[in-house]
């Protein structure tokens, strides 16, 4: 193993510099496309409040959790978890937890760059103004079409593979740091001025009432536990993109700080998203509940309707594809530092030998909507298997590894230690430490049991 020590690993040039990154992992596809669709397939408002609970008390201690782990051991989640688990508590043993994050990250970016070369697609439809004209249903269509075609799909999913690959090719600072600190800003902007245009149409107040009256009688059990595994989704946890990031922070960084940030950041914008799709979708009279096709076939029907909007297109889909690559960067960096460190592998091999198996891989998802997609093991098309068994269960998992593990399995001295410089002291060292020990895991447990069927609070 090598390991390398503080002095000669690569660091981010300070807090800010990690947030924005941080940030770039978080904000993505979760937060516009995934979110806005699965609120609208779980009725609204009591599941928008299920998950706000469940990011401040089980994300934001997770992601806490994975930025000291990462940043006390320089490492990534398999050195990590070997190097700090006291050999009492289970010593080396956790590192299993860590070849388990690799794994996810990798099967994780297989789909997600799918979804990445949707965006890629739109932007490039958007330029040529193919939402300029056409009636809703005619926009709403074009999405299947181009979903549905292999030749296409596969190449918007090169598109997004090589961008992702040549970013983690370039390293830490040069690539990711400067991709994150440009063009995040640039998308949050963009997001608040098509949030002010929502609030300008007929749908606004409707879209208002859906996500943010709480209607408990909306609420399943299947709803809450969803909110919380999107709660790992969303904020790049359980599979280690927050380790690696945080074996870049410098020892003087600012741990609380940073996490409200990002939990912050990425809140705002996957509930701006929701409320500009939303906006769009009562005003037009569509299916709130329509799943993951959502935002693909809500946007352009704005767009096709506003001033300026093949340029506005253009630059939505173009930041949500830069949102979505700067996840994407994440990802991958997890699998192929993890075998930078491990096996001494140079970067730019690891880059593109890895990148390019994912990116193989990933056909499987491209097919889903095309030639596999009557291929249905478990009920689901690939995709819609990967998803589900990623988000559902492997996050979660791994949420609840890094959890027990800093909870538990790290002496409390150790992080006492990392810890003690930073806010308030000992007062918040000991909130985090309830919560990682505590609530998060007895969160995530209710809902893998009720996943397995143990629990039947199905009303
Ligand atoms: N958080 C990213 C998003 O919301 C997805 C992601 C998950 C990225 C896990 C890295 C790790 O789009």
């Amino acid at each position: 193993m090598s390991q390398a020590s503080e002095e000669t690993r690569e660091h981010w040039s300070g807090s800010l510099a990690f947030v924005l990154a941080a940030v770039g992992s978080a904000v993505g596809l979760g937060n516009v496309w995934k979110f806005p669709y699965i609120t609208g397939m779980h009725g609204g408002g009591a599941f928008v409040l299920v998950y706000l609970g469940c990011i401040a008390l089980v994300g934001l201690p997770i992601l806490m959790a994975e930025m000291v782990v990462g940043r006390r051991s320089q490492a990534g989640p398999v050195g990590a978890f070997r190097s700090l688990a006291a050999p009492d508590r289970g010593g080396k043993l956790w590192s299993i937890w860590g070849y388990f994050a690799i794994l996810t990250g990798f099967l994780l970016l297989s789909f997600y760059s799918v979804v990445g070369g949707w965006t890629v697609a739109y932007a490039l439809k958007s330029v040529f103004g193919q939402f300029a004209s056409g009636t809703p249903s005619e926009i709403k269509a074009m999405f299947g079409a181009y979903s549905g075609d292999p030749v296409s799909s596969t190449m918007s999913h090169a598109i997004f593979m090589v961008v992702t690959i040549g970013v983690v090719y370039s390293g830490v600072s040069k690539g990711i740091e400067r991709a994150a600190r440009t063009l995040m800003p640039l998308f949050f902007l963009l997001l608040i001025f098509l949030l002010g245009y929502a609030t300008a149409t007929t749908g606004f107040g409707e879209a208002m009432n859906f996500m943010f009256q709480p209607n408990f009688s909306d609420l399943t059990a299947a709803g809450i536990l969803e909110a919380l595994g999107h709660s790992f989704f969303t904020l790049s946890l359980g599979m280690g993109a927050v380790i690696i990031y945080g074996s870049y922070l410098p020892k003087d960084s600012t741990l609380y700080g940073s996490a409200i940030a990002i939990g912050f950041f990425d809140t705002f914008v996957a509930l701006t998203a929701g409320v500009v799709i939303f906006t769009i979708v009562f005003s037009q009279g569509m299916a709130p509940g329509s799943g993951p096709s959502l935002v693909f076939e809500t946007m352009p029907v704005l767009f096709s309707q506003i001033p300026y909007g093949s340029l506005l297109s253009t630059a939505f889909f173009t930041l949500l594809a830069f949102a979505a690559l700067t996840s994407g960067i994440s990802l991958l960096e997890v699998v192929v530092s993890f075998f930078v460190e491990e096996f001494d592998m140079d970067r730019h091999l690891a880059a593109l030998s890895l990148g390019g198996a994912i990116f193989f891989f990933g056909l499987l998802s491209v097919l889903s909507n095309s030639l596999l997609a009557d291929f249905k093991p478990f009920g689901a098309t690939i995709f819609g298997n990967l998803d589900y068994f990623i988000s559902n269960w492997a996050l979660p998992l791994g949420g609840f590894g890094v959890a027990v593990f800093a909870g538990w399995g790290v002496d409390r001295d150790e992080w006492w230690d990392e810890m003690k410089d930073d806010w308030f002291g000992r007062t918040a060292f000991r909130g985090w430490l309830f919560l990682t020990r505590v609530v998060a895991p007895l969160a995530i447990i209710l809902i893998l049991m009720n996943l397995m069927g143990f629990l039947s609070l199905e009303a």
